[in-house]
């Protein structure tokens, strides 16, 4: 799809970070979006500043809704269906994301299984809740995304990262299997996975809203991990008060979105680039293209604390995650 003008796109978790930057340039490239965020309050302020930058006539509808949950969903799609006056939509980004609850054998079962509903459920609840009007479309694409780490399962060798990482895999395999499944069956519609290396977002502050777990509400338990997590990186925090504590972690959330390599705007418009040209792989940054070269050429080594110094010998990741 090499124009978006006048096509019909729905963006999920388009509140904040590259889910709002993906709203904006295509409202300002003349195509109609429906985005939905749990986050009703950023979702309006997609909204505005999406409509400053869109041609006349451009609509932007919001809807509030939880990807991981298809009733909501069913209500977002029937909200599109009724707001955009269609049967059909072209485009389809599959975007909302969180991370938390890293291990598998120490965090909270509720909270993994929430993130792997939210990061693997709300791209397969998704694209079966909107299937239907991609293929009601003369022309539809469908844009997943998972990240680096559905190449890589890491954030670094003393830093278990699991639920993020098994639902980023699992985006990752579903959209390259619907490659041959949509070209055999419905071949008006294309697919694309996408896999950021570090963008400058919220994605850390948010998490923690999403698992009601913001820094001032750390409990013991929580910041007992945080200690254990800092010593296992080099860094005893002993002597730091558990106030001081909370603080460094809300300055972490802070670090990952201002110190990023990439914004989330550039980023948006490599994603976008990316469907235009109709890519079905797009890696967002130089260490999303780094790390899935490095992991393809020596994967025996990947999860060695060797493997780790030499990406970050690299200049990448300088730390923040
Ligand atoms: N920022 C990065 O470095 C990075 C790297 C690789 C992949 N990603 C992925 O990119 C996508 C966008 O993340 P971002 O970095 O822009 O973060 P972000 O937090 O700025 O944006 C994610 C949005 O999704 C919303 N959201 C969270 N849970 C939701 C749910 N259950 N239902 C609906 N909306 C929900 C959030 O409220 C937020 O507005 C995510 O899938 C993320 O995993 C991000």
């Amino acid at each position: 799809m090499e124009n978006f003008v006048g096509r019909i796109a729905v963006v999920t978790g388009g509140g904040t970070g590259m889910g709002r930057e993906l709203v904006r340039q295509l409202a300002k490239a003349g195509c109609h979006v429906a985005t939905c965020d749990v986050a009703a309050t950023t979702l309006d302020e997609t909204r505005t500043l999406a409509i400053e930058m869109a041609p006349a006539g451009t609509r932007v509808t919001t809807f509030v809704a939880d990807v991981a949950d298809e009733t909501q969903l069913l209500a977002f799609r029937d909200a599109v269906a009724k707001e955009h006056a269609t049967t059909s939509i072209n485009l389809l980004f599959n975007n909302a994301g969180v991370a938390g609850a890293g291990s598998f054998v120490d965090d909270d079962r509720a909270a993994w299984e929430r993130t792997f509903a939210i990061d693997w459920g709300g791209v397969y609840l998704g694209t079966r809740t909107f299937l239907g009007m991609l293929m009601a479309a003369d022309e539809g694409h469908i844009v997943n995304t998972s990240s680096i780490n559905g190449i890589f399962a890491s954030v670094g060798p003393n830093r278990p990262h699991t639920a993020y990482s098994a639902a980023k895999f699992a985006v990752r395999g579903f959209s390259e299997a619907l490659i041959t499944d949509l070209r055999m069956n419905a071949p008006h519609v294309r697919v694309s996975v996408v896999m950021p290396g570090h963008v400058g977002t919220s994605i850390v502050i948010n998490s923690g809203i999403v698992h009601g777990k913001e820094p001032d509400t750390l409990d013991e338990e929580d910041l007992v991990k945080v200690r254990r997590q800092l010593a296992a990186d080099g860094t005893p925090v002993d002597e730091v008060s558990d106030e001081d504590l909370r603080k460094g972690v809300a300055m972490f959330g802070e670090a990952f979105r201002d110190l990023a390599p990439l914004s989330a705007a550039s980023a948006a418009e490599i994603i976008l680039d990316g469907v235009r040209q109709n890519k079905w792989r797009i890696l967002v940054g130089e260490d999303a293209v780094i790390v899935d070269r490095m992991v393809r050429d020596d994967p025996e080594h990947a999860y060695e604390p060797e493997f780790w110094r030499a990406l970050q010998a690299k200049g990448l990741f300088g730390g923040f995650v």
